[in-house]
């Protein structure tokens, strides 16, 4: 009898496991399935890239393979690619840059020349205004482009959509920053152009290259987190933590559906998801130190790092956001019962009334933890925060009754204890994450 409400949750997880992380952007694709393309479809010795039919016909995985462009999608031969259509594409992810991205649209301007090129700033909704800037340089030079999101953080998801939104056959994304090295830019394009790479990846670990603005501590989180990368996941790139980077679009779009949204390690995603079916050359280049502002990455980057390598490592079944969702259930337990020990156990209060309080504090502690680590990019601030709570605990107050429904259901047929528990419990934590994501964090 509960069988099909499980089926029903389960299916709502699936969904949303494959939205919540590694599923598409909202701005993004709309196919899910994105398979590999098999090696033998690479074009190897591509001097120029194919052209668009060619490159749509390879194009499998999204369940509409097309073999040939109909006359109702093909642009027509009246409309010649425009000489100024950009050839390279330059996605620069910012977050409070105001000061770094004039002097870094002055530095591509003067080292892109030859190339048709654009840039397009992700800007998420910088306090200090990065995107006014940014509008400032667009006015004055069309190759210039902002996309301002509001209501989203996070690297990897500005970068996706950035290079989403460009068109040119090659896409590079580099930091505001300035501790990139633009003067490669031009090289990487050529390696691009003359089929030999379908990525270039601007590496500090390959000879040549470096990262002394590094400190200490950083340097060696830096290089624990590589080799954990190498060895979990397979990686053969130098440096797959690197943010400096070119790529085919063709091969970027087959992938984008898988990619993650989250955390900081897009690079390391992309070379995850393609399993060694991506032509890669590393370049070194030396990561300068940052002229202004200050770097955005915390201690949180090590938890997105972690998350990012077990969704891969498990075939994306295991969503960081979900990870993130069930380890905060396992600290509500504690809390739960801390709660309860002190209210009934010290306190003398009766069992039923303790057990209310331990419940009330711990999804309170829950829902606090949640919108600071699960859904930081999505966090709510304000009078949101009090709407979110009341929405929490109706939903964890529904996910309960499902936890002990299923729990019951399952010990009907098998009476063993830690079995339907578990079920119990799994259930609970489906059904609140599914739920949560619907109602409390809405993507916007
Ligand atoms: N849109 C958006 N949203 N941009 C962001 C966000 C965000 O939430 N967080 C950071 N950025 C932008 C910054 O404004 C900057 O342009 C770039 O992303 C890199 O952020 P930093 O905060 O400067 O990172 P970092 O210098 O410590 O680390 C960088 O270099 C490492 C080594 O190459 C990043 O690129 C790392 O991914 C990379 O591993
Ligand atoms: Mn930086």
């Amino acid at each position: 009898m509960y069988a099909r409400p499980l089926f029903v949750v389960v299916g709502i997880f699936r969904a949303f496991s494959s939205e919540a992380a590694p599923g598409p952007d909202p701005a993004a694709v709309a196919c899910s399935s994105g398979g590999q393309i098999p090696i033998e479809f690479i074009p190897v010795f591509a001097v120029r890239p194919p052209p668009p039919q060619a490159r749509l016909g390879m194009s499998t995985g999204c369940g509409y393979t097309l073999a040939i462009m109909n006359d109702a999608i093909q642009p027509g031969s009246e409309t010649p690619p425009q000489a100024d259509s950009p050839e390279l594409s330059v996605v620069v992810p910012t977050f409070n840059e105001r000061d770094n991205v004039t002097v870094l649209y002055r530095r591509l301007a003067a080292t892109l020349t030859g190339i048709a090129w654009e840039v397009v700033f992700v800007d998420d909704n910088s306090p200090d205004g990065t995107w006014e800037v940014v509008r400032g340089l667009a006015r004055k030079d069309s190759r210039v482009r902002c996309i301002r999101r509001i209501g989203r953080r996070g690297l990897s998801g500005a970068c996706i959509e950035g290079i989403l939104a460009s068109s040119g056959p090659y896409a590079a994304v580099i930091d505001a920053d300035l501790q990139h090295d633009e003067t490669q830019l031009p090289k990487m394009v050529g390696l691009l152009q003359s089929g030999e790479a379908e990525l270039v990846v601007g590496s500090r670990y390959v000879e040549g290259g470096s990262a002394d603005s590094f400190n200490k501590q950083r340097a060696g989180a830096s290089h624990l987190a590589t080799e954990v990368a190498r060895r979990a996941l397979k990686v053969e790139v130098a440096d797959p933590m690197s943010g400096f980077f070119m790529i085919r679009r063709d091969r970027f779009e087959e992938l984008a559906p898988q990619l993650s949204t989250q955390g900081f390690k897009i690079l390391l995603d992309v070379i995850a998801t393609a399993q060694g079916q991506l032509r890669t050359i590393e370049i070194p280049y030396t990561f300068g130190s940052r002229q202004h502002g200050e770097s955005k990455l915390d201690s949180m980057v090590a938890l997105d790092f972690l998350g990012l390598v077990l969704a891969k490592l498990t075939n994306d079944v295991v969503s960081l956001r979900f990870l993130l969702f069930a380890m905060v259930g396992g600290t509500g337990l504690v809390v739960h019962l801390t709660a309860l020990f002190i209210a009934h156990e010290i306190l003398q209060m009766p069992f039923a009334e303790a057990q209310a309080i331990g419940a009330l504090i711990a999804m309170t502690s829950n829902f606090i933890l949640n919108n600071f680590l699960t859904y930081r990019d999505q966090r709510l601030k304000g009078f949101a925060i009090l709407r979110g709570l009341l929405l929490f605990y109706v939903v964890c107050g529904v996910g309960l009754l499902a936890n002990v429904g299923v729990a019951f259901a399952v010990f009907d047929q098998e009476p063993i204890w830690w079995l339907a528990g578990a079920a119990g419990a799994l259930m609970g934590v489906v059904w609140n994450y599914a739920m949560s994501g619907l109602f409390v964090w809405r993507k916007r």
